[in-house]
């Protein structure tokens, strides 16, 4: 694991952007893996800037979106198929045809949810997943106690999850309770993952995922198993790190070659 610490979200956003754009200069038909949320809002900026002025090119890139509320249609402003669109895929040359975000409208939600593993497969798996994390460690909507072997399907939010997304909707009656979300599984089968988590609300969680047990109470804690894993954390959300000084001195002596 690498815990990469940054005075404020903005570098620490920047530096994840710079990851992003490396793997698909890399491999130009890369499949990333995408989060919604409050968290990836500047990575996007940073990535249709690096478009805008550096030429970045996403239209071999293929995409897969974590999840999506169950009943909301991707017109519906807080779908997050909307927001993909509205605050990331508009802005640069992707594909939408390449695009993917499960269907919150489906009728036959298993059949929709081993379809989103298929095309997944079929796209020669994830190269690259960004990740958020909830207050209480759930990647995805992953919530506490799902299955660490999970894979997409339904699941129901918990209290606190539906509170931390009340500000998107006016009221806790109006957010959705059930959603599909790609399962820990899917997400631990990435190629690489960068999480990404800022601010002083995320720091009891970050040091729980990153120094506590692996346990499916704090669902991000599994990541711990991923040979691939780094962390882009600014200050406040590293603030209950016991290892912190460790991890600066390390990002601070990263021989050359290992720089991003
Ligand atoms: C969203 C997602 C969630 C969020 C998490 C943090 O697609 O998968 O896990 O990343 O709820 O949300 P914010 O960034 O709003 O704090």
């Amino acid at each position: 694991m690498e815990i990469i610490i940054q005075p404020t979200a903005e570098e620490a956003s920047r530096l994840a952007a710079r990851v992003v754009a490396n793997k698909i200069k890399a491999k130009p038909s890369a499949t990333l893996g995408l989060p919604t949320g409050r968290t990836p809002l500047v990575l996007y900026r940073e990535l249709i800037r690096l478009h805008k002025e550096e030429g970045l090119d996403f239209s071999s890139c293929s995409t897969f979106n974590l999840d999506e509320y169950v009943g909301l249609a991707p017109d519906n402003k807080n779908s997050y198929n909307f927001y993909m669109r509205d605050s990331f895929f508009k802005y640069v040359n992707i594909d939408l045809k390449n695009t993917h975000c499960p269907d919150g409208m489906t009728d036959d939600i298993v059949a929709t949810c081993q379809a989103y593993e298929d095309a997944i497969e079929e796209s020669g798996g994830i190269d690259l997943q960004v990740l958020g994390i909830g207050s209480e460690g759930h990647i995805g909507f992953n919530e506490p106690t799902s299955s660490l072997a999970s894979r997409t399907r339904i699941k129901t939010l918990t209290a606190k999850t539906v509170q931390d997304n009340t500000a998107f909707f006016g009221s806790v009656d109006a957010v959705p309770k059930h959603v599909i979300t790609m399962g820990i599984g899917t997400i631990m089968q990435a190629k690489e993952v960068i999480l990404l988590a800022f601010g002083r609300q995320k720091a009891s969680v970050v040091a729980k995922t990153i120094e506590g047990p692996v346990t499916a109470m704090v669902p991000a804690s599994v990541l711990q198993h991923h040979p691939h894993v780094k962390f882009f954390i600014d200050e406040e959300a590293a603030a209950e790190l016991k290892l912190k000084p460790y991890y600066t001195t390390v990002f601070n002596n990263k021989p050359k070659w290992q720089q991003f």
